[in-house]
C-alpha cells in the first residue's frame, strides 16, 4: 500500500469517529469512541512521526523542515486536548466543546499533510510496504501498552 493511501485511510477512520461521537448523546459511547479516537491517532502519529516525517525531512528544504518541525507541534497540542478528555464527563458541555476543537484540530492537521506531503515522501523513498506494515504493528502494539487507561484499540 502507497503510503499516502494508508495516511488518509487513517485520516478517514478518525474523521468518521468524530462524526459518530457528534452525532451520539450517550456519555458511555462518546467515552468508548473517545477510547478508539485516542487509540487510531496514537497508532497514526507513531507511524508518521518515525517513518514519514523523517522521510519528509530528508528533503532537506527549508520547506520540508517547516513543515515537519509545524506537523510535530500540532501533535503536540493535539496530545494536550487528548490528555485532558478523559477527565471531562462526556455528558457535560465542556466535553463537547473539547470535542468540537480536537475535531478541527485534527481536521486541519490531516488537510495540511495531505496537501502538502502527498507527493514529497515518494520523492524521497518511502519505505517499502513491510516496513509500513511492520510501522503499523508497532503502533499498534504501543497503543495497546497503554491498556492502563483502558482504552479499546480496533485493528488495521
Ligand atoms: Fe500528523
Ligand atoms: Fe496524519
Amino acid at each position: 500500500m502507497k503510503a499516502t493511501t494508508l495516511l488518509r485511510g487513517q485520516h478517514k477512520q478518525v474523521r468518521d469517529l468524530f462524526k459518530k461521537i457528534e452525532n451520539t448523546e450517550s456519555p458511555d459511547m462518546r467515552r468508548r469512541l473517545l477510547g478508539r479516537v485516542e487509540g487510531e491517532l496514537s497508532a497514526h502519529t507513531k507511524i508518521e512521526e518515525e517513518i514519514f516525517y523523517p522521510a519528509v525531512r530528508s528533503l532537506e528544504t527549508r520547506k520540508a523542515e517547516e513543515l515537519v518541525n509545524e506537523a510535530y507541534e500540532e501533535h503536540h497540542v493535539v496530545d494536550l486536548v487528548l490528555n485532558e478528555l478523559p477527565q471531562v464527563d462526556p455528558g457535560d458541555e465542556r466535553f463537547e466543546a473539547k470535542m468540537t476543537v480536537l475535531s478541527e484540530l485534527v481536521d486541519h492537521h490531516a488537510k495540511e499533510e495531505e496537501k502538502r506531503c502527498s507527493r514529497s515522501p515518494r520523492r524521497s523513498g518511502v519505505p517499502s510496504s513491510t516496513t509500513w506494515a511492520a510501522a503499523w504493528k508497532r503502533g499498534i502494539a504501543s497503543s495497546r501498552a497503554r491498556a492502563g487507561r483502558g482504552w479499546a484499540l480496533s485493528g488495521p
